[in-house]
């Protein structure tokens, strides 16, 4: 009922451009959540870490990525889907007291961009009626090593931090996975403490996704850069209400003011409608040089299409590897050695 009268008006005022989510969005308009600059500067640092190929360095917290406002990460465990060239890590940041989870962006990143011009929503949520996803990165995080891992690192976690927050965060596709995984945990594991801030997003889910997601994980930040193309896909269209991509709030717009080209200073915190056209809906999204870099951060790593890793054969010792040969490499930040064997009866069942 509310639905077809939301649509009827969504019609007669489609020359505005306002669509029936945007309405009732406004209404939740207190619960939208404050930007921190402080916190996107240390989750960006992060985000571009993850995308780091050597491994050993990277569970060691000793990378070229992992100093300045990360420094002092606890590496929980760091998990590698080699089949489907995923990659993401669990730690605790001691400065931020939270458990930060977060998502590497895929390796073939310009096939992945064309297809997502045409990309139909192609999956129900579960358990979340007219709710519509797209599968791909859906599966990502769903359907491969990567969410037993997670939750398996998160538990870990909780047991030697205790109850502390939990920021998720990621860039590009590893935004996408930061949001499912945000929402697997409050949904699933009704985890209440969970925050998100993702970095190039694209868009992951319909009109009926998006309220149920800003519901469910309302503390979540969706930092944009000026013309990056990702945020603009799949594309959004406005009069479509619920057979198009929509994105979650709140956006954070970084761009210039006219002054300089080389940095983006102004950092617009958007309305709580996921779509803000004065943000970086208000600019085409014709760059992907600015998907790469965020608050003068470089994000991407190495050769595009190379899901290539680099690893001390010492540290394969302490993994846990499956027949498709994924992995997981276990830190344990109370013992001496830098990493050690996990022996828990509590394994996935996907892995060994
Ligand atoms: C912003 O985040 C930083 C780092 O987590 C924190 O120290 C600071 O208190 C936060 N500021 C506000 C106003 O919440
Ligand atoms: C642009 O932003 C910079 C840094 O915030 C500021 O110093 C400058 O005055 C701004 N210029 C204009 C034209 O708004
Ligand atoms: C967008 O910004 C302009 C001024 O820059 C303002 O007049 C307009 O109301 C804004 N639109 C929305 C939807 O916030």
């Amino acid at each position: 009922m509310e639905q077809k009268s939301c649509l009827r008006v969504a019609i007669l005022i489609s020359l505005f451009a306002i669509s029936c989510g945007r309405e009732l969005k406004s209404a939740h308009k207190d619960n939208l959540p404050v930007y921190n600059h402080t916190l996107a500067m240390t989750l960006v640092e992060y985000a571009s870490a993850v995308y780091l190929k050597d491994l050993t360095k990277l569970v060691t917290w000793t990378c070229s990525r992992c100093g300045d406002l990360t420094e002092g990460f606890e590496m929980i465990e760091l998990i590698v889907d080699v089949e489907h060239c995923l990659q993401g890590f669990v730690g605790v940041a001691k400065n931020l007291n939270a458990i930060v989870i977060a998502f590497r962006g895929s390796a073939s990143i310009m096939n992945w961009i064309e297809d997502l011009y045409w990309k139909q929503l192609d999956l129900k949520y579960p358990g979340m009626p007219d709710a519509m996803v797209h599968h791909g990165f859906y599966s990502s995080y769903h359907e491969t090593t990567v969410r037993p891992g997670v939750l398996h690192a998160v538990k870990r976690a909780k047991e030697l931090y205790g109850d502390i927050n939990i920021m998720v965060t990621g860039h590009s596709m590893g935004g996408a996975m930061a949001a499912f995984c945000a929402l697997d945990l409050a949904v699933n594991q009704k985890i209440q403490n969970v925050q998100v801030m993702t970095f190039g997003q694209p868009r992951i889910g319909n009109t009926a996704f998006t309220s149920y997601y800003s519901q469910l994980v309302p503390n979540t930040i969706r930092v944009t850069n000026y013309h990056d193309m990702v945020p603009h896909l799949p594309p959004y269209y406005p009069h479509l209400t619920e057979k198009t991509y929509r994105h979650f709030p709140r956006e954070v717009w970084l761009h210039g003011n006219g002054s300089t080209t080389s940095s983006y200073p102004v950092e617009k915190v958007c309305d709580g409608s996921g779509e803000d056209p004065n943000c970086s809906r208000s600019v085409a999204g014709t760059s992907i040089f600015e998907h790469f870099t965020y608050y003068e951060v470089k994000i991407i790593s190495g050769t595009p299409g190379s899901c290539k890793i680099v690893m001390d054969p010492r540290v394969a010792d302490y993994s846990t590897q499956d027949l498709a040969g994924n992995f997981v490499l276990y830190r344990d930040p109370s013992a001496a050695s830098v990493v050690e064997v996990k022996t828990e009866s509590s394994t996935p069942s996907n892995f060994i």
